[in-house]
Parts: C-alpha cells; structure tokens; sequence
C-alpha cells in the first residue's frame, strides 16, 4: 500500500517533470492535432466536429459530462490535451496512429465509471478517445442476440431489448448510465448473474481496433485476444467499439422487494444467516444486502444511530411461487405477499435504479444526476463472517467518515459457480459465498474531510482481512482500486510491479492475459496505471 510519503513524493517530483517540459509538452500537443486533421481528411466528418482542445468553449463540459465521480473534476485534476469523440469507427484509427506518432497516451472512456477515473486521468500526457457517440443499438429478437456499440449504457440495452420483447434481458449491472465498454470487458455483475452469469459470459462477438490500426471481429482477433477482452480489462489490448451479446429469456411477471432490518429488528444475525443460504438459492433468486447507517430514535440509552440492513431482491417469477419459496429457504426474513411487487423485467430494472417504474425512456438518457465523491474497494468472502466479525464492521459505521459509509453484499453462487475460473479472464467462481463493495461517498470539497473518509475505508478494509479471501486477497477490477497495487507507468511495466494487483484481479489467468497482451501489443502502447504488461526477456 502507498505511504502518504511516497505519494507526496511522487506527486513532487511529476510535477517538476510536467514543469520543466511545459514547452515539449505544448509541441506535442501541435503534433498531434497537426497530424490528426490529415488523418481526417479523407472521413466524411472533419476534425472540427469531433475534436476538443481546451480552447473549445466545450472542452469542460464534454469531459464532465461522463465524469462520475467529483473526486476527478477539480481544477488540480490532470487534463486531456484534446478530447476527440468519434462519430463513427473509421475515426478512430488516426487517433491512434498520431498518438504513437507522437507518443502520447489514450484513456478510453465508454461510460466514464472508472471507479479511479483511469478513463480520463492520468498522470502522463494524454488525450481521452471518449466513444460516447459510438452507441448503436441493433437487436434481433428471433436470434436472441444484439450488437451494442461500446459507447452504448447498459440502459440503453435494456430499453432497446424490452422494446422488442417483453421475455428478453441482459445480465449487466444495476447503474443504467455504465458504459458497455468498461463494463463488459471487466464482467459486469448484477440482478440476472445468478441465473445467467456476468455480461461478459455473454459476449459472442466483438469488434476491437488493435494498436495497428486494424478492426477485429471474433474470427479475425482469434479465441485468445477474444477470451481476453472478456474481463480482462479492454484499454490493454486495444480499443473495443463493438459487442454482439446473447440475449437470454425473462419471464413477463418478475417479483421484487426491499425489506429493511435495523439492529433492533436482529439485522445482525440476519445477514449472519444469509451468508449461509444465498449463494444456494434457486438460481432464480437474488437477493442482495446493503449495510449502511440511518438515524435512530431512541431515547432512552442516547444512541441516535444505528445500522440498517437492505434486503433487496429481483425474483425471475411471480409471487406465487416466491413467498413459499423464501418460506422454506430464509423463513426468518419473514417475507410476506405485502412486501413483493410484481412487474415486467424492465420495470425492474427502473425499481433497482430507485426510478419510477413506469419511465423507462430514461434508461435512454447518460445524464447521471446526483453525482458525489467516493471512494470504492473489493472482496470476496469464501466462509461466513461470524456474528462478533459483523459488530467489528457495525463499530465503523458509528464514525464520523460513515455518515454515506455502505457495504454492498452481492451473492453468487448458481451459475457463477457453474462456469470454470479460467473460462475468461474473471475469475471469481465457485468457492465464493458473495463480493463485497465498499463504498463511502461525500459531498464536500475539503481535502481534510476526504482524507477522513480515505481513512475509514482503507480501515475499514483491513479490518476485514481476517474474513475475507487470503492468497490473494481476491477483487474486482470493475471496482477499481489504485490501493492494491499501481504500474509504474512512465518506465517499462515490470512484470512482479504488475502481478501484485494482476493476481487480485484476475488469479492465474494473469499470466495468460500477460501471454496475449504480449502478443497483440508488443510494443505496450496501450499502457495505463493497472494495465497488463508485456513480456520481454530477461523480466
Ligand atoms: C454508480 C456506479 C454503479 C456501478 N454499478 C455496477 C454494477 O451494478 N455492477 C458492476 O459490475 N459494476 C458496477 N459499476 C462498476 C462498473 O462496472 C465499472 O466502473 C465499469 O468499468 C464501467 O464501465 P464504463 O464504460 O462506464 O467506464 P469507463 O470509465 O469509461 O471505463 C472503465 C475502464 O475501461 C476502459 N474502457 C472503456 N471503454 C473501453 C473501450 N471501448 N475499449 C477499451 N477499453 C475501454 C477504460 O479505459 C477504463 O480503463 C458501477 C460503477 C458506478 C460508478
Ligand atoms: C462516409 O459516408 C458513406 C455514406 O454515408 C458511408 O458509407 C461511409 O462509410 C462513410 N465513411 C466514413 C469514413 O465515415
Ligand atoms: C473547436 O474550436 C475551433 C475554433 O474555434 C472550431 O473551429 C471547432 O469547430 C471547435 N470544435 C468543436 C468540436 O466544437
Ligand atoms: C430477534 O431474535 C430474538 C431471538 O431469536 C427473538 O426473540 C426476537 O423476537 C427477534 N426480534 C425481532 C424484532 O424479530
Ligand atoms: C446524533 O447526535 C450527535 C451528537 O449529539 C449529533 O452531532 C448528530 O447530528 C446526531 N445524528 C443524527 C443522525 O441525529
Ligand atoms: C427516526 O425518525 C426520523 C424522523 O422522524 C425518521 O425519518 C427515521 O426513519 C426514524 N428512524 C428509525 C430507525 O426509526
Ligand atoms: C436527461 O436527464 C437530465 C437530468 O435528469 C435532464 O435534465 C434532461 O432533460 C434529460 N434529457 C432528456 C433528453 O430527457
């Protein structure tokens, strides 16, 4: 883990590299755009409708707009030297042929989630490729298959999908403004994988455009860049613009509930308990637990706080068969007819979002509102915590740094550990009773107040480290964390630098995914801050 030290050090000494290279840094940034308006020349859309520089009265807006965390919007952030948002896959070619002309670096962004913001910062010379406008939509509801170009939201999938078919879906995560770019090629958990598995278990297709400038499909990239660009993280091998996914059946009737159990009502040995059961439920339940705090009234010892566990579920049947089924499988809940909602598949996903469920255009707008700072990390539990090991958590959530403190329990089980852990990249299968995010978010912009909250998570995170799995301490590269471990990405990318965060994210395949980058991409031009190194001899 980084010392305060070492990061300040290392903040010194990039920016006395930045200003005394201020000047190369400005000839560069001529280079680039010089040569990237003759590689327009021939497209039917010229430069000036695609490309930003910071003198664009867009330029700000364009990067905010998919910015979702306000930890990377201040002033102080690093900028991009140009934006360019293609409008069509052609476009992107000259961007990364004048980028290794003039050797500056690509941050792909798709949907701009990064939980670290690697999509848009960075702290060497950049530009931001930003694909928001390659977001086609193609569905064949005979075939049960789509394209979605990788600038698309998951929203936008889902709306297109129920828009044809009121039996179709697609498993993918719960935030209707996610990118399918990042999303699917770091898995891509939510509400169906129980049943159907992680998004990228669901890709059939692709089409990437590798650092020579050529577009791929499946056939042409061949099964080994092709498994990994399935949860291996798409920005080190190339630049994803499309994917054909399998689309998979949802019954007309789903069920969901929210059934909140503060400490009082036994919350802790509830969650105690699901640990145990989740993970084997019918495939056709998930049920989810969020843990956070909420005011508590009670006047008689003085506490005003206590500790809140959502149980939050999506049940791929109807309420008939749900109750007795939770009857007979987590009795103690104490489930009711009252406390289930049935609706239509896309409904759901609008009830998950916490929108109302009947607008689903909004599934169509990739304005995220309501954006904060936070901070995210990743576990996985492979033995039930016991019960004084979830009072150790509750204490943390009595600080002054958890007032929008959460931990989100994810079950998986079903078919998560039905497929083998080297099928693709992702390898968090079977062995694993559920992943843990956590989360705390702020509002205010005070360097004292977010390193408080750095501070609560990163304890709250070893706190946990007796409970959760060891040898790696397993996470998910979709919650991107700079604290297990960073490339130094100035310098040649060490293999044994790169393998302490690789292994986390991705076990053995690590080295395999260290096998294909070496091959499609030799010469580590898609390099950033956790991407996978190449090999060279003598590493
Ligand atoms: C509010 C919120 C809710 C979330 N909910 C869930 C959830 O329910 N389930 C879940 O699994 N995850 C969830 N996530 C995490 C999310 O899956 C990851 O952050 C994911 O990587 C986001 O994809 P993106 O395209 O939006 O992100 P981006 O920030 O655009 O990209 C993420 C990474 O992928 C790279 N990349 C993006 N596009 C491409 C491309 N076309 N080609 C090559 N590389 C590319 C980027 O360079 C970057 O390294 C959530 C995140 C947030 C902020
Ligand atoms: C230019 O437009 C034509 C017709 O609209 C289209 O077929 C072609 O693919 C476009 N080419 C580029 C480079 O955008
Ligand atoms: C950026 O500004 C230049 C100069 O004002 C203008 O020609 C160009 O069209 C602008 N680009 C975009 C994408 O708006
Ligand atoms: C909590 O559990 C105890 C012991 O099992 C039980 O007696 C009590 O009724 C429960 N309280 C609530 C609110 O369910
Ligand atoms: C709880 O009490 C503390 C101290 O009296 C106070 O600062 C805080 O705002 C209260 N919190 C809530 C949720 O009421
Ligand atoms: C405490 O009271 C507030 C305000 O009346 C209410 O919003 C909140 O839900 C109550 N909390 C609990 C745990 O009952
Ligand atoms: C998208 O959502 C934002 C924020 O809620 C709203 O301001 C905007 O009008 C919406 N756009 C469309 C096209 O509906």
């Amino acid at each position: 883990m980084k010392t305060p030290t070492t990061m300040s050090t290392l903040t010194f000494i990039l920016f006395v590299i930045f200003a005394c290279s201020w000047e190369a840094f400005a000839h560069k940034h001529e280079d680039f755009l010089e040569c990237l308006s003759h590689g327009f020349e021939n497209s039917n859309n010229s430069i000036s409708n695609v490309v930003y520089t910071p003198k664009n009265s867009s330029y700000s807006s364009i990067l905010r707009f998919s910015t979702r965390n306000l930890r990377f919007i201040s002033e102080s952030t690093p900028k991009p030297l140009v934006i360019i948002t293609p409008t069509h896959e052609l476009q992107v070619l000259p961007v990364i042929r004048c980028a290794k002309e003039n050797d500056v670096q690509i941050r792909t962004r798709s949907g701009g989630h990064d939980y670290e913001g690697l999509s848009y910062v960075s702290q060497v010379r950049f530009v931001v490729l930003d694909l928001i406008n390659l977001d086609e939509i193609s569905v064949d509801a005979e075939q049960k298959v789509a394209w979605v170009g990788s600038g698309a939201n998951i929203g936008s999938l889902y709306y297109r999908i129920a828009e044809k078919s009121p039996t179709l879906g697609f498993p993918a995560g719960l935030c209707p403004t996610i990118g399918t770019g990042g999303h699917f090629s770091g898995g891509g958990e939510g509400t169906l994988m129980r049943k159907y598995g992680l998004s990228a278990d669901n890709v059939i297709d692709a089409r990437i455009m590798d650092v020579n400038g050529r577009i791929l499909d499946r056939k042409s990239m061949g099964e080994d860049l092709f498994w990994a660009i399935r949860g291996g993280g798409g920005a080190s091998f190339g630049v994803i613009l499309a994917w054909k996914v399998q689309l998979v059946d949802v019954p007309e009737r789903v069920t969901v509930f929210t059934i909140q159990k503060t400490l009082e009502q036994n919350a802790t040995q509830l969650v105690h308990r699901w640990q145990y059961i989740a993970h084997k439920f019918d495939k056709n339940l998930f049920l989810r637990i969020i843990l956070d705090r909420v005011p508590y009234n009670n006047s008689q010892d003085g506490r005003n706080i206590t500790i809140s566990a959502k149980f939050n579920s999506l049940f791929l049947g109807g309420v008939d068969q749900l109750v007795p089924l939770m009857q007979e499988s987590f009795p103690e809940l104490g489930l009711v007819r009252e406390d289930c909602t049935e609706m239509s598949w896309i409904q759901s996903v609008l009830y998950f979002e916490g929108a109302p469920i009947n607008t689903p255009e909004m599934l169509l707008n990739k304005t995220k509102t309501n954006i904060r700072y936070f901070r995210g990390k990743s576990d996985y539990v492979q033995t039930p915590i016991p019960e004084y090991g979830l009072e150790g958590i509750w204490d943390f959530f009595y600080e002054a740094g958890a007032e929008q403190g959460a931990l989100v329990l994810n079950p998986y089980g079903g078919r998560m550990a039905e497929i083998s852990e080297s099928t693709i990249p992702f390898p968090h299968r079977v062995g694993n009773l559920y992943n843990i995010q956590h989360l705390v978010f702020w509002r205010e912009e005070n360097v004292q107040r977010s390193d408080m909250y750095a501070s609560w998570i990163r304890r709250v995170y070893d706190y946990m480290t007796p409970y959760v799995s060891s040898s790696p301490r397993a996470a998910h590269i979709n919650y991107r964390d700079l604290d297990i471990g960073v490339n130094n990405n100035e310098g040649k990318i060490s293999y044994a630098d790169a393998s302490i965060w690789g292994i986390k994210y991705f076990k053995n395949n690590f080295d395999r995914l260290v096998q294909v980058k070496t091959k499609v991409d030799p010469g580590n031009f898609f390099r950033y801050e956790q991407s996978i190194p190449t090999l060279h001899k003598g590493n």
